[in-house]
């Protein structure tokens, strides 16, 4: 059924500055947390991937080289699929690294920029930050400021870290602890898109350790998996169809605060600002009790675009916006 705009606005969205202010600098570079920060989000973001020394650091990939010289650095240390993964890397060897922007590589090896008309590709000597770094950075600045400024990280790729023997939600849930976020009360959110993972983090790891925090189960289609190979197989273990079903949302609740969803999963693609279809995953959330922050909204986003010329004002729909995004 159809559904009039008002019905969902809200007056006070929620912010959430995904990969930092990625708009404007290289994502998940300190530059782009410290420009992100002073935009005044709510919360910041943090993609998690470990280290061979069991460090944790702030990328997006559980691989080096779509954002650093890794490739020109250690040219022997690619796996057999080509990848440098930086679970095969000390922290002192990443830190080590130049980060730029996201490059692809065309057909005769160059690297190409993904935003060739933003940052200069290698002009600048941006690097690979811990987590630790970065919360010290967005607590440092919250004493100074007087601000809450909450940190909202996501664990990367459990399956893989599994597969090479490392238990990254541990990992996490220790730093965590280290700079005072264990309760509910404290402003923090773990995401992830495995729910078996999210499921024992709730389940064994916080109750073993403590804690209590917020817990967001990341939303993608089950053929995304696709993509997701380890050592040339097939081994990720998702399946999200459970999740669309009815009743699939108070699954998720028994052991979430909320959901990640796609944003086109909760709206459908004939809405206008006017005549908002709200898909019934959305109206199963809010009845679960769950929070519906969606990913990712972006200004210059043509997939969406029935939505791009009025996004603000989507994003009130949603009470989750990420006006500092790219
Ligand atoms: O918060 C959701 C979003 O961050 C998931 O997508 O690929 O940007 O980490 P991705
Ligand atoms: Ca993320």
């Amino acid at each position: 059924a159809a559904l009039t705009y008002s019905s969902y606005s809200l007056a006070d969205p929620l912010v959430i500055a995904h990969r930092g202010a990625s708009g404007y600098l290289p994502e998940h570079t300190l530059e782009a947390k410290a420009m992100a920060y002073a935009m005044k989000p709510d919360y910041i973001e943090q993609d998690v991937v470990m280290t061979k020394d069991d460090q944790l650091v702030v990328l997006h990939d559980h691989y080096l080289d779509r954002v650093t010289d890794v490739a020109e650095r250690y040219p022997d240390r690619a796996r057999a699929d080509g990848r440098y993964y930086a679970i095969d890397f000390t922290l002192a060897e990443i830190q080590g690294l130049r980060l730029t922007e996201g490059f692809n590589i065309d057909q005769d090896g160059n690297k190409v920029a993904g935003y060739p008309d933003r940052f200069p590709l290698w002009k600048s000597s941006f690097t690979v930050p811990t987590l630790a770094e970065e919360i010290e950075l967005i607590q440092g600045l919250n004493k100074t400021l007087g601000y809450n400024i909450g940190i909202y990280p996501e664990i990367k790729a459990p399956w893989f870290h599994r597969h090479e023997g490392k238990d990254i939600s541990k990992a996490l849930l220790k730093v965590l602890k280290e700079y005072g976020y264990d309760s509910k009360d404290d402003k923090a959110f773990v995401q992830c898109f495995d729910p078996i993972e999210l499921k024992r983090i709730n389940d064994e790891l916080m109750p073993a350790m403590k804690m209590d925090l917020n817990l967001v189960q990341l939303m993608a289609y089950t053929d995304w998996n696709e993509t997701m190979v380890y050592q040339g197989k097939d081994a990720t273990p998702y399946n999200y169809d459970w999740m669309f079903e009815k009743g699939g949302m108070a699954k998720v609740a028994q052991y979430a605060d909320g959901i990640g969803p796609w944003k086109p999963m909760l709206v459908d693609d004939k809405s206008t600002k006017d005549n908002l279809i709200i898909l019934p995953l959305m109206k199963e959330a809010k009845s679960a009790g769950l929070v519906v922050h969606p990913y990712t909204f972006r200004a210059d986003e043509g997939r969406i675009a029935p939505y791009a010329d009025n996004f603000d004002d989507m994003l009130d729909v949603f009470y989750h916006k990420v006006k500092v995004d790219g």
